[in-house]
């Protein structure tokens, strides 16, 4: 059986319509953020009609899409009464706390199609999910892991879990967060009982389940944005970009480039890994693979079915960044995955908890050459929120860098 997902004879996909028309291709984004705000402007410039949703007004992608509406998306009948009324021909996640059982049920009725597939969402959402794919199925190198439900099993993984116990240093992380909310790095028994706390207070829902990974000690880390679209003959192909380089700090991503130079034997097992993962996902569009690397060895960490944070580089430095490329993928069009230049992005956070917040020296920051930027528009500002990003381009990655931080550092948020 084709799932939905992989059909490429839904008619909309044979052509494109008018917006606001009978004829319009719809495509609804749930999570309308700065990731999501790229990806409505790629499709606007495809003339898709786009229907942004998220969980606050005006959100960075609501103010770019044709309609938008607020709704807690982990509401699941409010969820389809939304997807009921507008009708999208596609749905595409830009976050991971959706309620994804309703997605399933969506996808299972026929009512629209979920990119790249309604259980690529489901299980991406949940580290237990993914990671037991991986690793478990797929037989993917990851980092030693075990999971727990109360303090006692938490210890009683690090001490004695399968294969021995995971050991110091370790990582514990809630199974459902992002961007590094509730994750701490243990390194000896004394660290434990406040981990425990930290996952269970940074979880996105209330739940106390939590995954100890051991720490891999690795060289440098990427995100392989690996590209499922149609080629000439109908079938999905798998197009990889060059790897992605970057810096966390906290668990949030900081600095990127592109490419992160990679020996051939790693740069080869990191698209086996990555093709074998997304294959078996399935549907169409754009993934974040990130990896660890150290030497030949290369383990699988996590995978986004969507466009990922430090694949805002590529806006400089592909011919089409992975925005445009998510948004051509999952309309049914070819793809060029291709490195235009050598690039790096640079986060600006916002500094100042405030609302509607402005940025001063935004000409000074721009006089940095090869540089280009993006404000998302968020309407409140938090300290440590992404409200913005510089991107740029250099003869090298290291030119590139230091051009990124240059600007982006320039850049002053201050009080509205
Ligand atoms: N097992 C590990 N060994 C070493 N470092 C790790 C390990 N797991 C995570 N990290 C570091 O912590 C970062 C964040 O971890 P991870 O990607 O699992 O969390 P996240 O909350 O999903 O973050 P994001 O949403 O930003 O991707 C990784 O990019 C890596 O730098
Ligand atoms: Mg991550």
């Amino acid at each position: 059986m084709t799932t939905p997902a992989q059909s490429p004879c839904q008619s909309f996909l044979k052509r494109l319509g008018t917006p606001l028309s009978p004829s319009a291709t719809r495509v609804m984004l749930l999570g309308s953020g700065e990731l999501g705000k790229e990806v409505i402007i790629a499709l606007q410039r495809l003339g898709v009609e786009t229907i942004a949703v998220d969980r606050y007004a005006d959100a960075p992608g609501m103010q770019v899409a044709h309609r938008a509406h607020v709704v807690s998306m982990t509401d699941g009948p409010a969820l389809r009464a939304l997807i009921e009324k507008e009708r999208p021909h596609l749905i595409v996640p830009e976050i991971e706390a959706i309620a994804t059982d309703m997605l399933l049920e969506i996808e299972r009725e026929g009512l629209a199609e979920v990119i790249p597939t309604a259980r690529a969402t489901n299980l991406t959402m949940n580290r237990e999910g993914i990671r037991r794919l991986a690793a478990e199925e797929l037989g993917l190198p990851t980092s030693p892991y075990a999971f727990a439900d109360s303090l006692a099993g938490l210890q009683a993984a690090i001490d004695d879990g399968k294969g021995g116990g995971i050991g110091y240093p370790c990582l514990v992380k809630p199974t459902m967060s992002s961007s590094g909310k509730g994750q701490s790095l243990l390194r000896g028994p004394e660290d434990v009982a406040k981990a425990w706390e930290h996952a269970i207070q940074g979880g996105r829902v209330s739940q106390t389940r939590i995954i100890v990974e051991g720490f891999i000690d690795f060289d440098y880390e990427i995100t392989l944005l690996t590209v499922r679209a149609f080629g000439a003959n109908g079938e999905v192909e798998t197009h990889f970009c060059a790897p992605v380089g970057h810096v966390q700090a906290s668990g949030d991503y900081v600095e990127s480039w592109q490419p992160q130079t990679m020996n051939a034997v790693a740069l080869e097992k990191a698209q086996e890994i990555a093709k074998a993962v997304t294959g078996n996902l399935g549907g169409r569009g754009l993934f974040g693979v990130e990896l660890f690397v150290k030497g030949d060895q290369v383990w699988f960490s996590e995978v986004s079915p969507r466009p990922h944070d430090t694949g805002l580089v590529t806006l400089a430095s592909q011919r089409f960044s992975e925005f445009e490329l998510h948004a051509r993928a999952i309309l049914g069009l070819p793809v060029d995955a291709s490195l235009r230049a050598p690039g790096a992005s640079a986060v600006i956070y916002g500094g100042i908890d405030a609302q509607g917040i402005a940025f001063e020296s935004v000409a000074d920051a721009l006089q940095v050459p090869g540089t280009d930027l993006r404000l998302f528009g968020k309407p409140e500002s938090f300290t440590k929120r992404r409200m913005g990003v510089i991107v740029a381009t250099g003869t090298d990655t290291d030119e590139a860098r230091t051009r990124a931080k240059l600007a982006a550092g320039r850049v002053k948020p201050v009080a509205g």
